[in-house]
């Protein structure tokens, strides 16, 4: 008895261990779930991410409804990397790749309201960055055979990444 008692608690912990690992998995894969590719067609998350409660994303969907396809320089004013990239997905990446892997709001990168302007210097960085990381990428698959950083591997929701462990 005592040993079938001692079965049952080892498996439900085992169980409770697993569930909290993919739920770990899970609250993770919604700042890798971007691609940078855009002829993918949307993942689920990208389709529906939490980020997209945020109110300048449901404002800006509500303007450009119905072309969220077309291509993102057709639709907005000053793209530069993200030409060919479905305009709805520009707004995904914003909300849900951007400000949370660098743990910022639009406002960082942007003038609320006047999105075009190019005033603040994150955003220029931000450009900088697209373009480093297929660099990064390709050099890790010359290296290692895959190439798996985004921008939340360095900066795992800060500004700026870090140099030193916590203390
Ligand atoms: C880390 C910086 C960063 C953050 C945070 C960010 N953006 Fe952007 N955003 C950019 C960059 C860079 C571009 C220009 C893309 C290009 O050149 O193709 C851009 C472009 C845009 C555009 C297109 C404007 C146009 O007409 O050309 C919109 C709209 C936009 N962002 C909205 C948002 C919203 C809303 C948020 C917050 C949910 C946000 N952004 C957060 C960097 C950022
Ligand atoms: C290989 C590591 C790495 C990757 C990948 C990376 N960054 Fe960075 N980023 C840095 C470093 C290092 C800095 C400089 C931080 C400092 O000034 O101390 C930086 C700075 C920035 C800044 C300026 C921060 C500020 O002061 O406002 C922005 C914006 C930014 N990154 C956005 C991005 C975005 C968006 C991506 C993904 C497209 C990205 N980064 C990917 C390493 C990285």
């Amino acid at each position: 008895m005592k040993k079938i008692k001692r079965t049952v608690s080892f498996a439900v912990i085992l169980a409770a261990v697993s569930l909290m690992l993919v739920a770990r998995q899970a609250g993770n894969s919604h700042v890798v779930a971007f691609s940078p590719d855009p002829t993918e067609p949307l993942t689920e998350w990208e389709q529906n991410p939490p980020a997209a409660q945020n109110p300048h994303i449901a404002e800006l969907e509500k303007k450009i409804a119905g072309q969220e396809n077309k291509p993102a320089e057709e639709v907005f004013k000053n793209i530069q990397i993200f030409k060919g990239m479905p305009a709805g997905r520009v707004l995904r990446v914003m909300a849900g790749a951007f400000g949370p892997a660098l743990g910022v709001d639009c406002s960082h990168c942007h003038t609320v309201g006047e999105w075009e302007k190019d005033d603040k210097e994150p955003k220029q960085t931000a450009r900088k960055m697209w373009i480093m990381m297929p660099k990064v990428n390709n050099l890790l698959k010359e290296t290692i055979g895959k190439g798996m950083v985004n921008c939340t591997t360095c900066h795992r929701g800060q500004v700026k990444p870090a140099l030193n462990l916590p203390k």
